[in-house]
């Protein structure tokens, strides 16, 4: 791990300089949170797990013409991206109903949308994250009108990939977390992490509804068994990346 300064840590990461401006370092750190880091614990060797899980599928993007903020993975826990200015939405894709949709509309959890669902939060956690409208991203000047339609298809297209890749690993993606940034040249792209952490994966080789949950749902609800289930989705991607790469 570097021993130069960190320029940013966030809850599951650390982000530090380079010797060039335009690049940078993302340390993932075992350290979890839930509900808005009410709930702090650690997840052993998460950091190695979610480094190497989103170091394989920004690549997968990016064979699918998705630009990302991927450059290399230099460590088991350390990754090379380019630096961009991150907008502060946090963006939500859902296929399958679960977590906060089921809270806040009562439909049942496991009901599979008619269309999937792309979603704005404000990225903010003194605010909790609330979820947006677009007159609200457009009130707060977040983002123009094109530039939401942009990230919104975008969000779409990366989905319709990351199903296709996760149904190769016999994983369901349920829902997950996007966050894009734009790069020096202002071109925009995919930023932050694809992880457990970061979206919900359900095991099509199980039928328990409890055991079929490979994602972070196991540290948030204490189901136990997070270590090895985090493990099991990185065997699976790196599986399916060294087949079709
Ligand atoms: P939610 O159902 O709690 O709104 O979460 C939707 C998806 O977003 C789920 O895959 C988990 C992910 N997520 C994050 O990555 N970070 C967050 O802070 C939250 C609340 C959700």
């Amino acid at each position: 791990m570097t021993t130069t300064e960190k320029l940013y840590e966030g809850k599951a990461k650390i982000i530090y300089p380079t010797d060039n401006p335009n690049i940078l370092l993302s340390y993932f750190k075992d350290d979890a949170t839930a509900f808005n880091a009410l709930k702090k614990g650690q997840i052993k060797g998460k950091g190695v797990v979610n480094c190497a899980v989103s170091s394989a599928l920004f690549q997968w993007l990016e064979s699918k013409g998705i630009l990302t903020h991927f450059i290399d993975q230099i460590s088991d826990n350390e990754m090379r991206v380019y630096g961009v200015k991150i907008i502060p939405l946090e963006v939500v894709i859902r296929n399958i109903a679960a977590g906060s949709l089921c809270k806040q509309t009562g439909i049942d959890q496991g009901k599979i949308l008619p269309f999937p669902l792309v979603e704005f939060y404000l990225k903010d956690d003194a605010l909790g994250d609330p979820l947006l409208t677009k007159d609200r991203i457009l009130m707060l000047e977040i983002v123009t009108e094109d530039q939401l339609q942009i990230l919104k298809e975008t969000a779409l297209k990366i989905n319709q990939y990351l199903i296709e890749f996760f149904n190769l690993c016999q994983i369901t993606l349920v829902d997950f977390k996007l966050e894009f940034g734009l790069d020096q040249e202002g071109k925009l792209r995919l930023a932050d992490e694809i992880s457990p952490d970061t979206c919900r994966l359900w095991d099509q080789t199980e039928t328990d509804p409890t055991g079929k949950i490979m994602d972070k749902d196991r540290f948030r609800q204490d189901l136990g068994d997070v270590e090895s289930a985090y493990q099991k989705v990185q065997e699976r991607v790196l599986k399916q990346l060294s087949v079709i790469s």
